[in-house]
């Protein structure tokens, strides 16, 4: 059975090409990029061709370009090295509901070294306003988290007009654009943003890679310590033939980024149409507009996403139930609660994330399949309830 991969949000598949530049970094030119003989020169080479891909796809300077291992580690660096660095007198972060985990938890770790938060308000689409942030502020805010595109819906946040105001108020914005990456032109000048993470392995990249931007003048206290690698910010031999696979597939999402955007637009809008015209009760949880264009969140009340996703996958078609690490979990997603939906409704969403390979075939393969699927789903649903 032909497999379908609607799963692109959590990862996707490493570009022949982008394996084929890594190669001679895993055998020839194997050196340590730190080590000052002609070995560690090359791999020295190698890794800053790449930091300079990555500046220029997001138009910055390389030097603003430091390399981490993954999306979680730059949100890690950034939240946590953003906020020590301000000082004793600045001990309140700012960020929203619906954050990556990653962002969440380390909130709540420095909570536990007596930082305080505030979570912004987010509407049905789990969109925050500037209004809300604007209010939010105080003397003592040390730092503002955002995410550019929700993993989970692929909802945008107005990141522009966040960090007019972080600017006019001189406050640090950190903006997680890891599921941007890729999927949106990304220019660091427009954003405006302070510190944004990106990373390789949602862009066909490899896994366990990432980069994280730290705009000119910021400061950041390093978390992981030890040498001097990527400017004394990140201590760690870098994975130079990750690095060097990164930048490829960023010029190569940049150069395609319009073809496949549109196609991807086109192809999310036949999958809703189709569903919708097939499937009753269907609920829409992605926005229509301001979203990534490959991102269709959906809730089947009276069945249960992980009952769906594993009809789904027993059909050759591989979905989400929610973002890739909440994936396995019981809970319910803490993005669709924090929209306002009840536990039973969030339980009852999947996601579909479509990819620069999906095809026209391939969604009209899931609209055939899926009208069954949620019925079968639905009545199991019912029969367990009676018991
Ligand atoms: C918005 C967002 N931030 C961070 C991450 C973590 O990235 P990584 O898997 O590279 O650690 C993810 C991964 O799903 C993500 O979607």
């Amino acid at each position: 059975m032909q497999q379908i991969y609607l799963d692109h949000n959590a990862t996707t598949p490493l570009r022949p090409d982008v394996l084929e530049a890594m190669l001679p970094y895993l055998h020839t030119h194997f050196g340590n990029p730190s080590s000052v003989h002609r070995t560690g020169r090359r791999a020295k080479q190698g890794l800053e061709e790449a930091r300079e891909q990555i500046a220029a796809c997001i138009r910055a300077k390389p030097a603003e370009v430091l390399f981490t291992s993954g999306g979680t580690e730059s949100n890690s660096l950034a939240l946590v090295g953003a906020a020590r660095a301000q000082g004793p007198a600045k001990t309140h972060i700012i960020t929203t509901p619906v954050e990556h985990s990653s962002v969440l938890a380390c909130v709540q770790a420095l909570s536990r070294e007596g930082f305080s938060h505030t979570l912004l308000p987010v509407d049905a689409e789990g969109r925050i306003r500037a209004d809300d942030l604007a209010a939010a502020v105080r003397d003592d805010t040390a730092l503002v988290s955002i995410g550019l595109a929700n993993p989970e819906l692929g909802t945008l946040q107005p990141i522009a007009a966040c960090s007019r105001l972080t600017r006019q108020r001189g406050l640090v914005l950190h903006v997680d654009a890891v599921q941007a990456t890729g999927k949106l032109a990304l220019d660091m000048e427009e954003l405006g943003a302070d510190v944004v993470s990106l990373s390789a392995h949602k862009i066909y990249g490899p896994k366990g890679i990432g980069a994280l931007y730290v705009r000119h003048g910021t400061g950041l206290v390093p978390v992981l310590r030890g040498g001097p690698q990527e400017r004394e910010k990140r201590a760690g031999t870098e994975n130079v033939a990750a690095a060097v696979g990164f930048g490829i597939a960023a010029v190569l999402a940049r150069d395609e980024l319009a073809a496949v955007s549109a196609r991807l637009t086109e192809l999310t809008a036949r999958l809703w149409t189709g569903i919708q015209a097939s499937v009753p009760d269907v609920v829409r949880n992605t926005p229509r507009r301001q979203c990534l264009p490959n991102t269709l969140n959906l809730g089947f009340p009276g069945a249960s996403g992980e009952g769906l996703m594993m009809g789904l996958d027993l059909a050759g078609i591989a979905v989400s139930t929610g973002s890739a690490c909440a994936a396995g979990s019981v809970e319910p997603s803490h993005v669709l609660l924090a929209l306002g939906h009840d536990a039973q409704t969030a339980k009852s969403a999947i996601r579909f994330s479509l990819g620069r390979d999906t095809t026209r075939q391939d969604i009209d393969r899931v609209v055939a399949v899926l009208p069954g699927i949620v019925e079968r789903v639905r009545a199991a649903g019912q029969t367990s309830g009676r018991e």
